[in-house]
């Protein structure tokens, strides 16, 4: 068995790695127009071949000029009858390429558990990605507002400022990040501290398309800083991005009133769909979705490496 990255003169056969299951995956529309933007890159796509036939495939995932940041597909040809070994052993050649384990993201229906072909399709991809060092395992919560639901009005208990200050808003993740439940946070706490965590954090969204000038730092009208709110966008369109309650001001129902700006923000701009996920364990901000009538429509998997084992 032969484990390499893709090349072009690959297209024809990449095209025909067809997953049948009920499971995403990177489907021939999604390679061409990714492979043609820098989304996927071909030294991103590996495979096992043998006797001239992709046997297995794996595509990754990232931004233009990144590293490959998650893995969206893994295939493996009907006849492979030990597709668990194969899919982990390409994984692992490609992984030692990349000196990084990036996560698999797999996009799953509601009560994908209680769906015998969808959990199928899980469990040996999951087993595969255990095998290759992808051993931790998260449930992220996707919900939508759409305009069918209100767009609430500014309850005054919180006024919110807009920041120019970079600086304010790692102040203010560093200070939300203790006692999170939010498990990617709790995850690098274990490795990093919380500033450093903190600016990694702002870095990502400032490299988000969504605008800078809509984040709003939240105070109490003693002006105490309680929370803060960062509406963004992704390559699909407006999302929540993220919010923080200061572990001083919690159990107050201030989140409500974070999500509500971030909703008036967007809907403001004529926002059509506003997507949001939040892990299965951060209960308070799953239910504060809930409330605000976002819609409960889908379940993202993530399979990651263990920061302390990395
Ligand atoms: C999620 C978060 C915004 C909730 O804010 P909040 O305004 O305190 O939420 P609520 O007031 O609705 O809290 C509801 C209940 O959950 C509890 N709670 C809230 N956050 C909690 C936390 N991090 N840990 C444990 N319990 C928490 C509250 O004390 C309250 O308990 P009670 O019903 O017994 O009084 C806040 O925990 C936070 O900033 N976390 C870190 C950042 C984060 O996770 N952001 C969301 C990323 S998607």
């Amino acid at each position: 068995m032969l484990f390499r990255p893709a090349t072009e003169a690959d297209l024809g056969r990449l095209l025909h790695c067809a997953v049948g299951e009920p499971v995403s995956w990177a489907h021939p529309e999604r390679l061409r127009s990714f492979l043609a933007d820098g989304h996927y890159r071909y030294d991103r796509v590996w495979v096992a071949e043998q006797d001239g036939e992709i046997l297995a495939r794996a595509v990754w995932w990232g931004f233009p000029g990144t590293g490959p940041l998650a893995l969206d597909c893994l295939y493996s040809h009907p006849s492979v009858t030990d597709r668990v070994t194969l899919a982990a052993d390409l994984l692992r050649h490609a992984h030692d390429a990349f000196g990084d384990r990036p996560a698999y993201h797999v996009f799953l229906p509601v009560g994908w558990r209680d769906n015998h072909a969808v959990a199928a399709a899980v469990g040996w991809r999951h087993e595969a990605c255990r095998r290759a060092g992808l051993t931790d395992e998260l449930e992220r919560l996707r919900y939508a507002w759409t305009p069918g639901s209100p767009v609430p009005e500014p309850s005054g208990r919180l006024i919110f400022r807009e920041e120019p200050d970079d600086e304010a808003f790692v102040a203010a993740f560093a200070a939300a990040s203790a006692g999170s439940l939010d498990h990617h946070t709790r995850q690098a706490l274990l490795v990093k501290d919380p500033e450093t965590q903190a600016r990694e954090d702002l870095a990502d969204y400032l490299a988000m398309p969504g605008d800078r000038s809509w984040w709003r730092l939240a105070c109490t009208p003693s002006g105490e800083l309680a929370g803060f709110a960062l509406p963004s966008a992704n390559a699909s369109g407006p999302v929540v991005g993220y919010l923080g309650v200061l572990p001083e001001h919690r159990g107050r129902g201030y989140v409500d009133d974070l999500l509500a700006e971030i909703t008036r923000c967007h809907a403001a701009r004529g926002a059509r769909r506003i997507a949001a996920d939040t892990d299965t364990g951060n209960l308070p901000m799953a239910r504060a979705f809930e409330r605000a009538g976002y819609e409960l429509f889908a379940i993202r998997l993530v399979l990651s490496a263990n920061p302390v084992n990395t």
